[in-house]
């Protein structure tokens, strides 16, 4: 009998979601709004993180995971980029060390290759920095893409077929999922845009999947613990199906 087909990873029912996603939108209009420079926006942008990892760990949320910097916005001005990149430093120095303490996990997604060596030692720094605790774990996706992780994991799954290390029938979701930047995590429940666009922006493809998408026009930069509370009652609210009935 062939084996039966792998049911699509089903995430949390619970009201409460165990991993949020989040599109930090909007620094550049937030700043645009103050007649400051784009560059403001993200340094304002970058100081919300710390807020919303606590209220995530008062609430019960295990998992949050920031879409910080994506492959595409390598389209941007130099001088924009630079600053990002700089904050990486900022993050690290000032607030991670803080969520460290109260037990945040750290991960990050995306592509190492092409960063500065000035973040691959931030990174480096915040790796060798992380403790056992977990009451939450961070993800920042840093120079991510969703396409090119499903990309990357095709690759590595193709390279262990090739080498005879796995049969193609166990070639499985839960298979393929495990060769993601996300091995350990679980499909995200709650998806949340702030900056009011109704768009994936490469994010997360895969994880996705069954998510609720919750999206506020307000800019990053002003998202507050108390709008994340919103989000996540009305999630409380939505019917998860599944496809089923
Ligand atoms: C999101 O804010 C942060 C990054 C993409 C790095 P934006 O910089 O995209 O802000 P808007 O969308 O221009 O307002
Ligand atoms: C998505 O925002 C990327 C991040 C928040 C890091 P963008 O501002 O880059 O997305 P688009 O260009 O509006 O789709
Ligand atoms: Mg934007």
């Amino acid at each position: 009998m062939s084996e039966p087909i792998p049911a699509v990873s089903q995430g949390d029912t619970n009201p409460i979601p165990r991993h949020i996603a989040i599109v930090m939108d909007g620094n550049g209009r937030w700043a645009h709004e103050r007649g400051l420079p784009r560059t403001e926006g993200h340094r304002a942008g970058a100081r919300r993180v710390k807020e919303i990892a606590r209220t995530c760990m008062d609430i019960g949320v295990s998992y949050l995971t920031i879409y910080a910097f994506s492959k595409e916005n390598w389209k941007r001005p130099r001088a924009e980029i630079n600053t990002i990149m700089k904050l990486t430093d900022f993050f690290y120095r000032r607030e991670f060390r803080e969520l460290r303490n109260e037990g945040v996990y750290f991960v990050h997604l995306g592509d190492r290759r092409g960063l500065p060596r000035s973040v691959e030692k931030v990174l480096d720094s915040i790796e060798r920095d992380n403790t056992e605790k977990r009451n939450l774990v961070l993800s920042i996706a840093f120079n991510y893409s969703g396409r090119s992780e499903i990309v990357r994991a095709a690759r590595l799954v193709a390279e262990e077929a090739a080498r005879g290390a796995v049969r193609l029938q166990d070639i499985t979701e839960e298979y393929v999922g495990r060769h993601l930047y996300t091995s350990d995590i679980p499909d995200v429940d709650l998806f949340i845009r702030t900056g009011g666009e109704m768009r994936l922006s490469n994010f997360l493809l895969w994880q996705i999947a069954y998510a609720e998408i919750w999206v506020t026009d307000t800019l990053w930069p002003d998202f507050t613990g108390e709008v994340l509370k919103r989000a996540i009652d009305d999630f409380g609210k939505r019917e998860r199906r599944f496809g089923g009935v």
